[in-house]
């Protein structure tokens, strides 16, 4: 595949406009203001965003209402995104009255589809910019451009996309922070639209991972998780994913826990199982979608395996991997999905015995094989599997969780949670969450708990003293 690298010049051309913009804004207490939609990578890609901004002078701003730039970053893997970022960008029209120097940019996954693109920056000529999800490194010039000329600004181009490396980023606070390894999609699953709206799969540089990893250790992260749509095809000059992970995990070995999201079933290796099972600081836990529990619906959804191999999978993980937790995504109503298939997936739910799974009702989403189907399942009926999907999943969560009753482990306290008696949360290696009491200044540290019962669908526990 040709690799189009964003080259140490236009890393100086990015970083010289932003600091012009910061020379000639200075002292106007600039504020931004990112809204995200979707998943960790429209997160992290906000989080791009926000450090060329910081970069340019501006600081985050609390609230809309005092931001002198918005931005919407938007997703269109499911539909309503749609409906609800028309509407949440129509409600800026009266902030963009009260103060008109206000900036409004709506970017992502949605503006890559041009159409709708084009749609809302008719619909709204209040908004000043519109991008897709390959101009990111051409936001310092845009954000220029607007400022200087107060001209709005359409750019949405088709690209099979880059690796950007060395633009600033502005983490969200916390203890676990996002490492991106690879963007893209080649899966062509034929229900979604991110192949579309994310380009090809490419690959980051090892070097590039490793430097950033010590990079968010150095500024005081915990846990990292390496992102990718599909983390198991990452591949730069024949390294693998299971190759890289054993590089991060033994380059930092400062870095407490690594993770890992997302793994495509078809390219889940036994080197990888290995990988997990070995190496003490990789988290004993995997997202690993199955989508569907009926054969025939995996083949339409072009999603190369079937229920056989995913079982084995799952006995190999948890054969291999001590107190492994799987988690997982499942669609419901896929066209042409009769109640038979529908009871396969409530069955493979009863058999894996998931931590967790996120469901969906199916959503066509234009441009892909499935919205063309004419077997579409009418909404009543997808609403009707979903809830019913989501009643067996919470029927097998008791029994995964009393295993844990008197289960050791360490936590990475991340808050204090008021719902009742404040209770201290984190979770353990495997993601499992445990509730404890403790005082508020152990957030931000590991601490060694023990289970004592169950807690929704999570545990609560107390606080094993150590030996001092
Ligand atoms: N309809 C419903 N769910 C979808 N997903 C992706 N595309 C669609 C769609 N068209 C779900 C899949 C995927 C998760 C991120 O979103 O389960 O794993
Ligand atoms: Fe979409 Fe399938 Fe790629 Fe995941 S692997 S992003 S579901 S096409």
């Amino acid at each position: 595949m040709e690799r189009t690298e964003f080259g140490e010049n236009d890393l100086r051309l990015c970083l010289e406009t932003l600091d012009r913009i910061e020379a000639k804004t200075h002292g106007m207490n600039l504020k931004y203001y990112i809204e995200t939609y979707g998943c960790q990578m429209n997160e992290h890609d906000s989080e791009k965003l926000a450090g060329m901004l910081v970069r340019a002078g501006y600081t985050k701003a609390e609230t809309k209402n005092e931001a002198d730039i918005i931005i919407f970053n938007t997703c269109c893997v499911r539909e309503h995104a749609e409906k609800r970022t028309f509407g949440n960008v129509g409600f800026i029209k009266e902030l963009k009255q009260l103060n008109p120097r206000l900036i409004l940019g709506v970017c992502g996954c949605m503006m890559q589809q041009k159409e709708v693109a084009k749609r809302l920056f008719s619909r709204f000529p209040f908004v000043d910019l519109v991008f897709g999800t390959h101009e990111l490194k051409n936001f310092p010039s845009m954000l220029e451009k607007l400022l200087d000329e107060q001209e709005r600004i359409f750019r949405v181009t088709e690209s099979d996309g880059e690796v950007i490396e060395g633009l600033p980023v502005e983490r969200a606070p916390g203890f676990a922070t996002f490492v991106n390894i690879m963007y893209g999609c080649n899966n062509f699953c034929t229900y979604c639209i991110v192949p579309y709206v994310r380009g090809r799969e490419r690959s980051r540089k090892p070097e590039d991972i490793v430097r950033e990893v010590r990079e968010v250790v150095a500024e005081g992260y915990s846990e990292v998780t390496l992102l990718g749509q599909n983390v198991n095809s990452y591949n730069y000059d024949g390294m693998t994913f299971p190759q890289l992970l054993r590089l991060v995990h033994d380059e930092v070995p400062e870095l407490k826990r690594l993770r890992f999201m997302t793994s495509h079933p078809k390219d889940l290796s036994d080197e990888l199982i290995l990988a997990m099972a070995e190496l003490d600081r990789v988290c004993k836990h995997i997202h690993l979608p199955v989508q569907s529990g009926s054969d025939r619906i995996l083949k339409l959804m072009n999603r190369r395996y079937t229920t056989a191999d995913y079982m084995l999978l799952v006995e190999k993980l948890r054969a291999a991997v001590l107190n492994v937790e799987l988690t997982t995504d499942i669609i419901v109503g896929f066209p042409g999905e009769t109640e038979e298939d529908f009871e396969s997936t409530c069955e493979l739910v009863r058999s894996v015995g998931y931590a967790n799974a996120y469901t969906f009702a199916y959503s066509p989403r234009e441009g892909t094989i499935a919205a063309a189907r004419e077997d579409q399942i009418p909404e009543e009926v997808k609403k009707e599997r979903l809830n019913r999907l989501n009643a067996v999943l919470a029927s097998t969560f008791p029994a995964n969780n009393e295993k844990y009753i008197g289960f050791e482990g360490d936590i990475l306290v991340e808050g204090v949670d008021h719902r009742g008696e404040p209770l201290l949360f984190g979770k353990l290696s495997n993601f499992k969450m445990v509730y404890v009491e403790g005082d508020k200044s152990l957030i931000g540290s590991f601490v060694p708990v023990k289970v004592d019962g169950l807690r929704f669908n999570s545990l609560y526990g107390h606080i094993v003293k150590t030996e001092a």
